[in-house]
């Protein structure tokens, strides 16, 4: 029985010489450590052993099993400690993919637009989404009782504070810290209460142009949205305005632009424009007998929808990546 018990030990510490990794210390623990393996096979012999040398054969049977355990964990630390060091230097191990990531597709339309108009000279201005009454539609002209204001149309908050229905309000707070003339665009977000649907969202984006100098006509809106739709959208691109009605312009058109959709252009409407109201320079301090002035307000969605063919303007906003991806 010792002798057994001494090769058993002799075997099993040879055999953890020769093991390299994880998978052959495992099948040697197995062989000599596991349930059916060679030490358990070993000990119902004792009962065999004469009374007398039991003490014995208990204590080698014990530090036979101590010798294997500790060169188990021996070796299993060094095999984890190889595996670590090896991922270290291993440069021919195939690496692990890094997604990727890429501007989401408005994003990527806003700083397009952006770069157009700072071609022909605008700056870039920014208002706060949540918004007073006051530069929502006071300051633009639209009057206590104007339907515009309805609670069913917008997000009030309390306090007098509102999220903005419209980046107008961004003209407001551009023309009450700056001096004429001054040339900006105002790209964000916009709030209002619409039901979802593939051309409804309870938020969307807007990008506003104001110019305000001396002598500015609609010659130089129209050519300014003429520039833009031929800058932005292709050389065959055309601009149309059609009579229209808003509170800070007078006088004030839609604007359509004719767009390659699917292959074939056709008209879109993109938004508002005019000639800024005099009644607004005046609730910016602004001499309306000396400056005159633009502006326009188009949605950003819908121009990247049209652009890029996309039918539901839900998933701009539901991050599938799938769909993202895309774009
Ligand atoms: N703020 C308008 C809207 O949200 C769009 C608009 C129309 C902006 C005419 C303008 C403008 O600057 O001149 O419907």
């Amino acid at each position: 029985m010792l002798e057994a018990l001494d090769e058993l030990k002799a075997d099993g510490l040879a055999g953890i010489e020769t093991v390299a990794d994880t998978e052959a210390l495992e099948m040697w623990r197995i062989r000599f450590l596991g349930a059916k393996g060679r030490l358990k096979a070993i000990m119902p012999r004792i009962k065999g052993v004469p009374p007398a040398q039991r003490p014995e054969v208990g204590r080698r049977l014990n530090a036979v099993k101590r010798s294997l355990q500790s060169a188990y964990e021996r070796k299993s630390a060094e095999v984890a400690a190889g595996a670590a060091a090896g991922a270290e230097i291993d440069v021919t191990e195939p690496g692990i993919p890094v997604g990727l990531g890429r501007r989401h597709i408005i994003t990527r339309t806003i700083d397009e637009i952006v770069e157009v108009f700072g071609r022909m000279g605008f700056c870039v201005a920014s208002g706060p989404e949540v918004e007073d009454e006051w530069h929502n539609f006071d300051a633009l002209n639209i009057g206590p009782d104007h339907p515009a204001r309805e609670p069913s149309d917008n997000f009030y908050l309390a306090g007098g504070l509102m999220l903005r229905s419209q980046t107008s309000t961004v003209q407001i707070r551009t023309m009450a810290l700056t001096k004429p003339p001054l040339r900006v665009v105002a790209i964000g977000r916009v709030y209002r209460p619409d039901t979802h649907d593939a051309t409804h969202y309870s938020m969307f984006h807007q990008v506003e142009g104001l110019y305000v100098d001396e002598g500015v006509t609609m010659v130089d809106l129209k050519t300014t949205l003429f520039q833009f739709a031929r800058a932005y959208l292709g050389p065959e691109a055309e601009v149309r305005m059609r009579p229209s009605f808003f509170p800070f312009t007078e006088p004030s058109a839609e604007v359509d632009m004719k767009m390659k959709v699917k292959g074939r252009y056709q008209w879109v409407e993109m938004g508002g424009c005019g000639m800024v109201d005099p009644n607004v320079f005046e609730a910016v301090g602004y001499d309306p007998e000396h400056w005159t002035g633009f502006a326009f307000g188009l949605g950003i969605e819908r121009i990247a929808m049209r652009k890029y063919g996309i039918a539901d303007i839900r998933w701009l906003f539901e991050n599938d990546a799938r769909f993202l991806r895309q774009f």
